[in-house]
């Protein structure tokens, strides 16, 4: 009898079928050392047809997968429960010439972040979604997460930028829509309804993506504000009088006080702050003057430094870009992507505290994120055996300030058991029944969104 093994190395050859413990490893455990399991092989397709190949014998096989891009999610979507064969797509990595007249780029889904930047940039052009891990994310895990980002508040999020996509199903059937037309109105729109999905659909294997203008001239400002309040009104007056802001975040002593020992920074201000925001402006020419009329009229403003030089705006950066590696080296965190309206911030962070010490008294909360959307990265470090409990007690908390439990992360089996206190079971009832129509065996990556 012929194994799912040789079924699978004619069709992608037998090097990229990975069967050996030690060749599975690295692809087995998520860069955050919360989710782990063993893979039956490791399979590494480097074309559509051969995903198509790979799904079609693994469905054979009744053999399901788990698909995995750069391996950066936070939410161990990408990463085996046990047994499953993992599909990695890194070496679907072709980038196409940019269509500079569309301004479009069709890519392939295994393509760095990093990659496309600096294609768009060299056409003069720009990818609208920048973050912290862009040297290993990809483009189909971004995709699949509608991963968010630093300029969320300027292009939107991933599923903004996705004009079309290449996607193999289930079945092996593959849905290819990469014309990138402005305008197409004519039925259901799968490309949408795949990103986002997080795997559980269909595989992406390349994307039609829109790019925006270069803006090569950059201003950046660390400001230092007394709170979550002071925080918010100079939120409201950056977007009220600054046309060009392209980002706004923030963070908290606990998280600074982690970066700057991790990263072996200086403090940013002489004295301590209730809160530091992050702004940026970016345009055609020099924004630094509208940053620092902005920084000189807001009243919230207690100290800033402001750079528009590269190394300045690098330096600036660090101490927010640094918090995910930084909360990392002091230990394994439990990592919740939360969102709440703009109004219920200042609550939430203040309720915090006292939510997780009801858990357990030795835990840590740092917060940080994109203020612009009341997106909430809320680390909880030294919950020791207790992280579900301050998951429920954390994601709780967040529903009753009306907020969702994933705002940029994704589901993936982390949340999956809380995802009734963000979807009505009617709304839940209906994506099972897509997913049963579009996967009735259950395939694409179980256990992943949908509570088993
Ligand atoms: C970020 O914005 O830096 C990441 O999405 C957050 C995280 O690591 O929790
Ligand atoms: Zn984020």
């Amino acid at each position: 009898m012929t194994s799912l093994e040789d079924a699978l190395r004619p069709a992608v050859g037998a090097a990229h079928v990975l069967v050996d413990d030690d060749l599975r490893a690295p692809y087995e455990t998520d860069w955050t050392r919360r989710f782990t399991g063993a893979a039956r092989c490791v399979v590494r397709p480097a074309s559509t047809a051969e995903v198509v190949a790979v799904v079609r014998a693994c469905a054979a096989a009744g053999a399901p997968v788990v698909v995995q891009g750069g391996n950066t999610g936070l939410v161990g979507a990408g990463v085996p429960a046990g047994g499953e064969v993992l599909v990695s797509l890194a070496r679907l990595a072709e980038v196409e010439p940019v269509d500079a007249v569309e301004a479009q780029v069709t890519v392939g889904a295994g393509v760095t972040l990093e990659k496309l930047q600096t294609h768009a940039r060299a056409a003069g052009l720009d990818f609208g979604v920048d973050l912290a891990a862009r040297s290993s994310a990809t483009v189909g895990g971004m995709i699949a997460t509608n991963a968010g980002g630093i300029r969320v508040l300027r292009h939107g999020s991933m599923r903004a930028q996705v004009v079309g996509l290449e996607a193999v199903l289930a079945d092996g059937s593959v849905l290819t829509r990469l014309g990138g037309l402005a305008k197409d109105n004519t039925g259901y729109d799968l490309t949408q309804l795949v990103a986002g999905s997080e795997g559980t659909l269909a595989i992406v294997t390349r994307a039609r993506l829109r790019l925006v203008p270069l803006l090569p001239a950059r201003a950046v400002a660390l400001v230092a504000v007394a709170g979550t309040d002071a925080a918010l009104d100079l939120l409201a007056a950056a977007r009220a009088e600054l046309a060009t802001l392209s980002a706004a975040e923030i963070f908290y002593p606990e998280g600074l006080d982690l970066v700057r020992s991790h990263a072996r920074l200086p403090a940013p201000f002489d004295g301590p702050a209730g809160a530091y925001v992050v702004l940026e402006c970016a345009a055609r020419t020099d924004p630094t003057d509208h940053i620092l009329e902005l920084l000189s009229s807001c009243k919230a403003v207690e100290d800033a430094t402001v750079a528009s030089d590269r190394a300045g705006l690098e330096r600036l950066w660090a101490y927010r870009e640094a918090h995910t590696e930084a909360i990392s080296a002091a230990g394994v965190p439990t990592k919740l992507d939360v969102c709440v309206p703009l109004g219920e911030l200042t609550a939430l962070v203040a309720e915090l505290p006292a939510t997780v010490a009801r858990v357990t008294p030795t835990a840590r909360v740092i917060p940080f994120g994109h203020l612009n959307e009341g997106n909430l990265h809320l680390n909880v470090l030294d919950a020791g055996d207790r992280s579900e409990e301050v998951t429920d007690a954390v994601l709780r908390l967040v529903a009753a300030h009306r907020g969702t439990i994933s705002s940029e992360h994704g589901v993936g089996r982390a949340k999956a058991p809380w995802l009734s206190l963000s979807r009505t079971p009617e709304e839940i009832g209906a994506m099972r029944r897509i997913k049963a129509a579009l996967d009735p065996q259950g395939m694409l990556n179980p256990g992943v969104l949908l509570p088993g």
